[in-house]
């Protein structure tokens, strides 16, 4: 049922050949015989505020350091005192009566003359990004003492100190209160900067400094980027993985990642900083966790694009390369306590306390959550005390829910040995297997499933990406992580989900390469591998068709959408010559004389996209004739295909 090496049976079968000498290469494929079923979940996404990603990233907050939790030392990070014509200001961050216990800092100007200007500006994330003529809207936590008279200018200024657009809030009084407005601006600029000026003398108090571009995905307030959400959308994931990764871990207990900490109002979010500030190679001290984008906005997310949300809990250990802190087993309650709850938040009735809180954030209807990972990469003796704990009492109250265990950080070795008989013993239902290795490790991969435990777990490939030496996002790595996923299609009665990771990178602030979507604060695109992804998930069949390949070095996968008719066919050619091939649909019939194929080719395998050349590797679509029930067809150099024939209902 699978792509065999038959070369020598096939060409005396077939005794074809192309261009004289040599050999064709054959595909055959048979449409009467269909196989197993795709899972519909196998092709998502995954997660991660890494490369930051979300605050700076999709997290549309324009403002960094919006509410002045970030250590003492960079209390004042990416904010810098404004004095024009004779205005007279001291800054200082304070915590006597402060907006709430999660958020107990705030700045506090004491103000001694305006003159033409006494205040605060705030950089952003590398400069504030806006458009003419759209709408900016600003928002602050503010209070005034000492005879403060007057309110708040907020304006919008060039690096060079032009003024693009203001808004006016106030008055202020001795309680804190939350002030809005708008600010539009004159001018496009990618370098501008928010400016908060006080409108008289004495002690002003301020909070959560907040402005985001009015046109977020669908409008939202504390919204996200569309154009990054829109490169989501565009893929098609069937699942979304969240929140991490390490980050869940957390390089100790204390720093790792608390759900409920990141619902509820964007104001008593607690603030964490973020565990890849640690990074190894480059390290990044300012890189924090607002949880503006939080579970409930990552729920939202979910839905929005069609994803089942699957998100991942802490399970009592931190990170095992860094503190390995691990929580008592007496201790560990809570832990399970937050996954049960969890599931409340996601699915229960309003009524209930967990449900209640997501009505109020405006989803009384449930988030249909069926998917939860407990611990991220963990591994060993520390991991099957505790796992099982949470297995027990999570099926025992939500026997529907599919928990995601884990397998440790590598795809074999000590640790992966160690975990899959535990595994199957439980049993687990998913596990989670990760895999970041050189282009011909995927290569050599393409058929490591074939002979999996068909009665045991089922595979989650959570997290994989090929990594070449310079770890470049180039053709070459795609069509290596292409020719793994035929793999993973032609098995995926037993690898129900995968994912590449990381997923979002901005550039000049990465910690981890390579990744799948590359930004800076106004542009985006996608790297080979992205196209990858999204060509094998909007070319999904549901039922794998078993074929043979007469060559091992291509790789391919058949399937058939059953709904259309269509049969799928993904050939990934990672050689430098052309591949010319004889291909035939055994037992369909009435297969249309036009076909679609789309490819995804470049000159060289070092070819990759960026900011300059977009879509330097990007996939071309065209109208293939002459096709049927036998035809031949070439494969470029360097290319992944997918040609979708029409072979009518069978
Ligand atoms: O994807 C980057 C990191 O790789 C993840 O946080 C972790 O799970 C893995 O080690």
């Amino acid at each position: 049922m699978f792509f065999r090496v038959v070369l020598l049976a096939l060409v005396a079968l077939t005794g074809m050949s192309v261009q004289g000498a040599e050999p064709p290469v054959s595909l055959t494929v048979q449409v009467d015989k269909p196989a197993h079923k795709i899972s519909p979940y196998l092709y998502g996404i995954f997660f991660e505020d890494i490369n930051y990603a979300a605050d700076g990233g999709v997290y549309a907050e324009l403002v960094q350091n919006r509410s002045f939790e970030f250590k003492a030392a960079d209390a004042l990070f990416a904010w810098s005192k404004v004095e024009r014509g004779g205005g007279a200001v001291n800054l200082s961050v304070e915590t006597d009566r402060p907006l709430n216990e999660s958020n107990p800092h705030f700045l506090r100007l004491q103000v001694q003359s305006v003159g033409k200007g006494a205040g605060v500006a705030n950089s952003g994330f590398g400069g504030i990004a806006v458009k003419r003529c759209e709408k900016n809207l600003f928002s602050v936590q503010a209070r005034a003492d000492g005879g403060f008279r007057g309110g708040l200018t907020a304006q919008l200024e060039s690096a060079d100190g032009k003024l693009l657009g203001s808004c006016r809030v106030g008055p202020l009084s001795s309680d804190w209160k939350k002030f809005t407005g708008t600010i539009v601006s004159s001018v496009t600029d990618t370098n501008a900067r928010l400016v908060v000026l006080a409108t008289g003398t004495g002690t002003v108090d301020l909070d959560m400094v907040s402005l985001f571009a009015e046109n977020t995905w669908k409008k939202r307030p504390n919204g996200l980027r569309a154009d990054l959400v829109q490169m989501l959308a565009d893929m098609k994931p069937s699942f979304m993985r969240f929140p991490g990764g390490c980050i869940v871990e957390g390089k100790d207990l204390d720093n790792r990642y608390r759900w409920k900490d990141t619902i509820g109002d964007v104001a008593g979010r607690k603030m964490n900083w973020n565990r890849w500030q640690d990074a190894v190679a480059i390290k990044a001290p300012q890189y924090y966790q607002s949880y503006g984008l939080g579970f409930y906005e990552f729920f939202q997310l979910c839905e929005d694009i069609g994803a089942e949300p699957l998100p991942v809990l802490n399970c009592g250990m931190s990170c095992q390369y860094q503190d390995k802190q691990v929580v008592p087993i007496d201790q560990l309650d809570p832990f399970i306590q937050d996954a049960l709850d969890l599931i409340e938040f996601a699915n229960g009735p309003v009524t209930g306390p967990w449900g209640a809180k997501r009505a109020a954030m405006g989803h009384p209807a449930p988030f249909r959550l069926k998917f939860l990972g407990i611990g991220n990469e963990q591994w060993g003796e520390t991991y099957f005390e505790r796992y099982p704990r949470f297995h027990a009492a999570i099926k025992a109250k939500h026997p529907e829910i599919q928990l995601v265990s884990a397998a440790g950080p590598s795809p074999d070795g000590q640790w992966f040995d160690y975990a899959w008989p535990r595994l199957k013993q439980i049993p687990a239902d998913l596990v989670d297997e990760h895999y970041y290795k050189p282009p011909q490790w995927f290569l050599d991969n393409t058929h490591r499933y074939d002979n999996y435990d068909r009665n045991g777990p089922k595979v989650f490939a959570g997290e994989y990406a090929a990594q070449n030496r310079n770890r470049r996002n180039t053709l070459e790595a795609a069509l290596a992580e292409a020719a793994f996923m035929t793999g993973l299609e032609r098995n995926s009665d037993i690898v129900s989900l995968a994912s590449y990771a990381p997923l979002f990178a901005k550039i000049g602030s990465t910690q981890w390469h390579p990744d799948l979507i590359w930004f800076d604060n106004t542009r985006v695109y996608g790297s080979p591998s992205y196209y990858v992804q999204k060509l094998f998930s909007l070319n999904r069949g549901d039922v794998v068709l078993p074929a043979q390949l007469s060559v091992t070095n291509l790789f391919g996968a058949a399937s058939r959408d059953t709904r259309t008719g269509d049969v799928i066919l993904k050939v990934v050619n990672p050689s430098a010559e052309a591949a010319e091939m004889s291909v035939e649909l055994e037992g369909a019939a009435g297969v249309s004389p036009t076909a679609q194929a789309t490819v995804l080719a470049s000159v060289r395998l070092s070819d990759e996209n960026s900011l300059g050349e977009p879509a330097k590797v990007a996939p071309v679509t065209a109208t293939v004739r002459g096709v049927g029930r036998e035809f031949r067809q070439t494969f470029k150099p360097y290319s992944l295909t997918i040609l979708r024939l029409n072979a009518g209902r069978q």
